[in-house]
């Protein structure tokens, strides 16, 4: 069923509460002081280092409390380090994501730029089950997901020996620079991205699997430009216990162009928008 959230919509208005923050995030818009600042002085503080030669962009990570594990997400690449030495190599494992030629000339042909577009970004990297990460790449321009088993550190293969994947679109931009974000709850994705090629329809999406999806209607154009920041799941109905827990609630964090501030320019303004986890779409 592809109908809305109800809820998306009034907390848009809620988030215009916000407009009281405006006022100084323009001013320090070029302003980028950090709010907590952590001294690095080598030889006061013993600092873990992780980097590999040639591999580029780990933008993705993803602290397992379950194993005592930091899974990175690089481009073409996944680690996991033992976070008892990030650092050791012997204590990691990597898998390789690659991108087939045939889908980066695809990409290539597109008007993409086969150096820097045409590759597979790691942008979803979250903890499934006990067993599984469920990971999204860009795929050069045309995203994809797949389940990794922690155990072997590889990408979920069929009988015959194929990457199990799904689609990615509405999971995972398909251009590696756009900020997105995503979130599992009890099983089911929760993502804030862009559905399309040309990065132009924005989208807060619930899915996983071959399940249900549910999600913003686009052309009510509730969603301008967003950037996303990242996303939160907050349980409401503990400790009354709701048994269906349709009041616990999903937070996503963005900014976006203020349409309703008449100015020459677009404003960009802080924005919470938030679903039931419970909604339906009905
Ligand atoms: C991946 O792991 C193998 C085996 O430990 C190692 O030989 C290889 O250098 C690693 N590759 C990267 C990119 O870290
Ligand atoms: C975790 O999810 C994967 C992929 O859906 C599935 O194959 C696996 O059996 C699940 N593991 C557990 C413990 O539920
Ligand atoms: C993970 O891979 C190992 C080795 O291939 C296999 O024994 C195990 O059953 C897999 N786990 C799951 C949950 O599929
Ligand atoms: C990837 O890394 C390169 C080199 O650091 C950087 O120029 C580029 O902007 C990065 N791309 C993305 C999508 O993060």
């Amino acid at each position: 069923m592809w109908t809305l959230p109800t809820t998306v919509h009034s907390l848009l208005a809620a988030a215009l509460l916000l407009g009281s923050c405006l006022q100084s995030l323009m001013a320090t818009e070029d302003d980028v002081t950090p709010r907590i600042s952590f001294p690095y002085n080598a030889k006061e503080r013993s600092a873990k280092r992780f980097s590999v030669d040639g591999v580029f962009n780990y933008t993705s990570l993803l602290l397992s409390q379950e194993d005592d594990m930091l899974y990175v997400g690089a481009r073409e690449a996944l680690f996991a380090l033992s976070l008892s030495d990030i650092s050791k190599t012997k204590l990691q494992k990597n898998l390789t994501w690659g991108t087939p030629a045939g889908k980066r000339e695809e990409c290539s042909f597109k008007g993409k730029n086969l150096e820097t577009d045409c590759f597979n970004y790691i942008k979803i990297l979250l903890r499934l089950n006990s067993t599984h990460l469920y990971v999204c790449g860009t795929y050069a321009f045309s995203p994809i997901c797949a389940y990794i088993n922690t155990s072997t550190f590889t990408l979920e293969r069929d009988e015959v020996g194929e990457v199990v994947m799904e689609d990615g679109r509405s999971r995972c931009p398909f251009n590696p620079e756009y900020k997105s974000t995503a979130i599992i709850v009890d099983g089911e994705l929760y993502t804030g991205t862009v559905s399309n090629f040309q990065g132009n329809e924005p989208v807060i999406y619930k899915s996983l699997g071959q399940g249900t999806a549910l999600k913003t209607e686009n052309s009510l154009k509730w969603l301008q430009d967003p950037v996303f920041v990242g996303s939160a799941y907050i349980e409401e109905s503990q400790p009354i216990g709701n048994p269906v827990g349709d009041d616990d609630k999903i937070y996503f964090f963005f900014s976006e162009a203020g349409k309703e501030f008449d100015f020459f320019d677009n404003t960009i303004v802080s924005r919470i928008a938030r679903v039931c986890k419970g909604d339906k779409g009905w």
